[in-house]
């Protein structure tokens, strides 16, 4: 096991140069497997959940092939439509390969998903649409067993704007015969940029990131190249580190309209932001105020990404917050290892009163899903002494070592291994 040993009480300053979106590569990954050629992904960040997807690629028969700027994926070779369930396990988000596997192979066999730590994560959206579209889904000892003789294009109603069920079905329609209309899609810069991948490949979408979108299917596909869209969540936890610290940053390769309500609630508690072309400027105050409301909704309204780092602000903030999170039904598990550093937190529902305290001190916390992870860091880089954060593997999920990002802008931070006790 590794943690996390931060010495609190530096302020953070500095440039960081953002990198490539994890939740726009995970599905670009997957988006390959329509194509049948080889694609060169560049910005594609190095994290764990990116080598999930690498070893599910390659398990199916890809080739994989890491170059200095990127990587080529070839999915001419692919060899297998069954997603092994030890990875699947590995990455709940693999559901989306749903969508393309069915596109190219005409089936698909995969384990459920399954819930993680934030939720329960049902996908009866994903399937619903997919079905509407001509695929057979048998439901049966935890497996989902998909075959397609045919996909027919179809206007599908989502009933909630889900990011992977909308990624799943702009893949899978690519394939359908005639015209597929998405109601009510998830607006993400991240299916954007999916719809930017696949056109580039010679897919015909229109639409992304507005109400309806348009995938006309075609037969064939040509070779790409594509460069993942910087992580607007990367962006928004290294602003809450430097805003939690009182310190100041430039933030390279950002996209500021990809950010603006993060940028908004941090203005609104205090802090000082320019932005421009590529980049964000922000100088923090000394002491941040509470924002009375804060609640996460689907793009472009407060993200539920970040929602985790927003509390841990609140929590030292000149008076009180209440936040809530809309999308996932246990997205506070944070609260409880924040209350061991003096966080003053009532949690009640989807719903926590934060009531800022003039300090947090450091104690040995546990990081239970990424964003919260990373958020009990930041708590740990303004708290009064050392504070251990264990079961980082989350949080190397979704950044690429964090501690080495927080050391460029002036954290003390280390990664330990510790062994075991039992
Ligand atoms: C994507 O997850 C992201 N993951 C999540 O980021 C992000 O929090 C989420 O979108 C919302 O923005 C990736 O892109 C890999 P959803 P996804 O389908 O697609 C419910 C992170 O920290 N729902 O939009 O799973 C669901 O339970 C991760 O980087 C159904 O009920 O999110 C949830 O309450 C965490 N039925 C809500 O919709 C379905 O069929 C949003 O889920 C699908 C979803």
């Amino acid at each position: 096991m590794e943690q996390f040993r931060i010495c609190g009480g530096k302020k953070l300053t500095g440039e960081y140069e953002l990198t490539g979106a994890k939740n726009a590569v995970l599905p670009i990954l997957a988006a390959t497997i329509v194509t049948g050629h080889e694609s060169k992904i560049k910005s594609c960040p190095n994290l764990s959940d990116v080598q999930s997807m690498f070893t599910i690629l390659k398990e199916i028969g890809c080739k994989v092939t890491k170059e200095e700027d990127g990587v080529i994926i070839d999915t001419k070779p692919i060899n297998s439509y069954v997603i092994p369930e030890h990875l699947m396990r590995e990455m709940r988000s693999s559901v989306f390969l749903m969508g393309p596997m069915i596109a190219r192979c005409g089936k698909a066999t995969l384990s459920y998903p399954g819930g993680c730590e934030i939720g329960l994560r049902p996908i009866d959206i994903h399937l619903s649409a997919l079905r509407k579209l001509g695929v057979t889904i048998k439901e049966s000892h935890g497996f989902l067993e998909c075959t397609a003789d045919r996909l027919v294009g179809c206007k599908i109603h989502l009933d909630f704007p889900s990011v992977g069920a909308t990624e799943n079905v702009m893949m899978a329609a690519t394939a359908a015969e005639g015209e597929t209309r998405i109601i009510n899609p998830a607006k993400e810069p991240e299916i954007i940029d999916l719809q930017s991948y696949l056109n580039t490949c010679g897919a015909d979408i229109k639409g992304a990131g507005t109400e309806e979108i348009l995938i006309r299917g075609k037969k064939s596909y040509h070779q790409a190249e594509h460069n993942v869209i910087p992580d607007r969540i990367e962006g928004g936890t290294i602003l809450a580190a430097v805003a939690m610290t009182g310190g100041d940053i430039v933030l390279r390769n950002a996209i500021p309209e990809h950010m603006s309500m993060t940028l908004s609630k941090l203005r609104e508690a205090g802090c000082k932001i320019r932005e421009g072309n590529g980049f964000v400027e922000m100088i923090a105050p000394e002491r941040l105020n509470a924002i009375e409301t804060l609640k996460t909704q689907p793009y472009p309204g407060f993200p539920t990404d970040m929602q985790s780092q927003y509390l841990t602000l609140m929590t030292m903030a000149r008076g009180t917050s209440i936040i809530t999170e809309t999308i996932f039904e246990s997205r506070f598990k944070h609260v409880e290892e924040l209350m061991k550093m003096g966080a003053r937190i009532k949690v009640d529902g989807r719903t926590a009163v934060v009531k800022g305290v003039d300090k947090l001190t450091g104690a040995r916390v546990v990081s239970k899903d990424l964003r919260g992870g990373a958020s009990l860091v930041i708590a740990g880089l303004a708290a009064e002494g050392e504070t251990i954060v264990e079961n980082i593997c989350h949080i190397d999920r979704g950044y690429d070592r964090f501690e080495l990002a927080l050391r460029k802008i002036g954290a003390d931070i280390e990664r330990e291994v510790t062994h075991d006790k039992n």
